[in-house]
């Protein structure tokens, strides 16, 4: 059956501030946010899907969950309660290291707040995820309620599920949600188009559906007698945004910020306008970047956000399509087609209304970064894990496993080169917990074959001379990407050149938290699918 594009309108999802005010003075605040499993909307014609879904009760609860408020330096305790039933809505993967519980009733889960800069025990590691009422705990829990400072640079977060081997099916079935962090003094000056109606996130994801409504996924592996059920990439091809699929928004002709978070499994978008309306990037995943930058289209890979405002004042015409018409996979998979190749429609008022907005010349001034100051180098290389045993389509970082011994472990207050070699074909989009970095260059490699050998032999990116093979083709790092990043793009084929800081960004301070603590950190593929099955690897801090 095919559904109807543009007859539902774009829900904004309940907003919940992390702070209280008290006699007009903002203090920290408590929320209590649960995981329910309900049936929720998606389409107008297609029947309610079982979903997990954040709120903060059952009927509140919404996908994706809601949007969380916060500001600056205001603490926000959360307690994530797990209160999902004994069995899954998806089908899952055993073979793949996985959270199960013990006897296997419960479904395992752990929230992660994507960007966020806090401590260990609450940045909800893999391996500390909890059942139903805490019933059983992986071998990492610590602690029920988590404490988020806010007290990085204002911008974009995500919250979503982040337990081992389920990620993928979790935020599938609907465990996602919005974080911002807003610093008034800084950001107010600024004049973009803010309130409720005129900044807003928007959360992409790819779903399919079956007729009954519930949502597909694969219940048979590309490789069953391995795993049968992982598959190394999640597509779907109904586009939905604010848990509508192809939504409809009806706008004033002035300008909006948009914060737009690609929550896919596995879908790169590349967006752009049908009438040509522009984007004017304010930021980047989780940081503002020093100047606006205009572009006519932007390529978005899992989990990155783009934070921009679109002047509708501009169009020429009444209505415009946000389309996407990125392969999948990315780059080199399939092109678009008439569903997934559209994303929503803005039906646009025909007379110009006053907008006290505007966009300034310069936004927010990081200190630049210096790699001459990077304390450490490291070499991170994906490629394919051959053994005759595994799935050759299972990939991994430097060709470890994610049990290996830790082998990242930078220190407080530093920042580190890091070189990722891409010896595969797809994109991988790499995210690392804690750090934000800044891309320095993408280098295409010459002789890849020769170089990969050497690695599936040694391993050893120093010792196969990864310099003598870097050396190809550089490519531009787009104007708007070149602040400071939680995650990027490591191109087929090339080396990606990062400095990631292991300390705040907006001060000269160090983290005003213990960062070493058990049970650290990780870094992955933001591919789920990839994340998964095990693009994964553990990353502590020392003093
Ligand atoms: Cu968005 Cu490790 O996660
Ligand atoms: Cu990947």
């Amino acid at each position: 059956a095919k559904l109807k594009m543009f007859v539902d309108d774009l829900p904004d999802m309940p907003r919940i501030p992390a702070f209280d005010l008290v006699n007009g003075y903002p203090k920290s605040k408590s929320l209590k946010i649960g995981m329910f499993d309900k049936r929720w909307k998606f389409h107008r014609d297609l029947p309610r899907t079982p979903v997990f879904a954040f709120g903060t009760s059952k009927l509140a609860a919404t996908v994706p969950g809601p949007t969380i408020e916060a500001l600056q330096g205001v603490e926000t305790y959360v307690t994530w309660q797990n209160l999902l039933p004994r069995m899954h809505i998806l089908p899952w993967d055993p073979t793949i290291p996985t959270a199960v519980s013990p006897d296997r009733k419960g479904v395992p889960t752990v929230v992660h707040l994507h960007g966020n800069i806090g401590k260990p025990q609450s940045d909800g590691h893999s391996t500390s995820w909890f059942t139903a009422g805490f019933k059983e705990k992986g071998p990492t829990w610590t602690n029920a309620t988590y404490r988020y400072f806010n007290n990085q640079q204002p911008g974009n977060l995500w919250y979503h599920d982040h337990a081992l081997g389920l990620t993928r099916v979790n935020l599938l079935a609907g465990l996602i949600g919005a974080y911002i962090v807003r610093d008034p003094a800084v950001e107010g000056p600024l004049g973009l188009p803010h309130g409720n109606e005129f900044d807003r996130p928007l959360v992409v994801t790819d779903r399919s559906f079956y007729t009954n409504g519930y949502i597909y996924m694969n219940r048979t592996g590309d490789n069953p007698t391995i795993h049968p059920q992982w598959q190394p990439e999640y597509f779907g091809d109904v586009i939905v945004v604010n848990g509508k699929a192809w939504p409809r928004l009806t706008v004033q002709r002035r300008k909006y910020r948009f914060r737009i978070i690609n929550a896919s499994n596995a879908r790169f978008y590349k967006f752009f306008f049908s009438n040509g309306l522009r984007f004017i990037h304010v930021g980047a995943d989780s940081a503002y970047i020093g100047a606006p930058v205009l572009t006519n289209e932007t390529l978005l890979a899992p989990s990155e956000i783009a934070d921009v405002v679109v002047d509708f004042s501009e169009s020429m015409t009444d209505t415009a399509i946000l389309q996407n018409d990125a392969p999948y996979p990315f780059p080199s998979g399939d092109s678009v087609n008439e569903f997934n190749g559209k994303v929503m429609k803005f039906i646009i008022e025909k007379n110009q209304t006053a907008d006290p907005s505007w966009v300034p010349d310069s936004l927010i001034q990081y200190p630049s970064p210096d790699s001459s100051s990077a304390s450490h180098t490291r070499y991170i290389a994906l490629y394919e894990y051959t053994s005759s045993t595994d799935d050759p389509t299972h990939l991994l970082i430097n060709g470890l496993k994610y049990e290996d011994p830790v082998t990242e472990i930078p220190k407080v207050g530093t920042s580190e080169v890091w070189y990722v070699i891409n010896l595969t074909e797809d994109n991988h989009p790499v995210h690392i917990h804690l750090g934000l970095f800044v891309v320095l260059d993408q280098t295409e490699l010459v002789n890849e074959d020769e170089f990969k050998n050497c690695m599936l032999k040694m391993n050893n990116a120093v010792k196969c001379q990864v310099s003598k093979y870097a050396r190809g083709n550089k490519t531009e790092v787009p104007a708007h990407e070149r602040g400071w990043k939680n995650v990027y793009k490591m191109l087929p084929g090339y080396v990606t050149k990062i400095l990631v800081r292991f300390a705040y960004i907006h001060s000269n301070q160090s983290y005003t938290f213990d960062a070493t603590a058990e049970p650290g950190y990780v870094y992955h593929c933001h591919i789920l699918d990839h994340e998964d099955n095990v693009m994964m690897r553990p990353l502590k801090l020392v003093k």
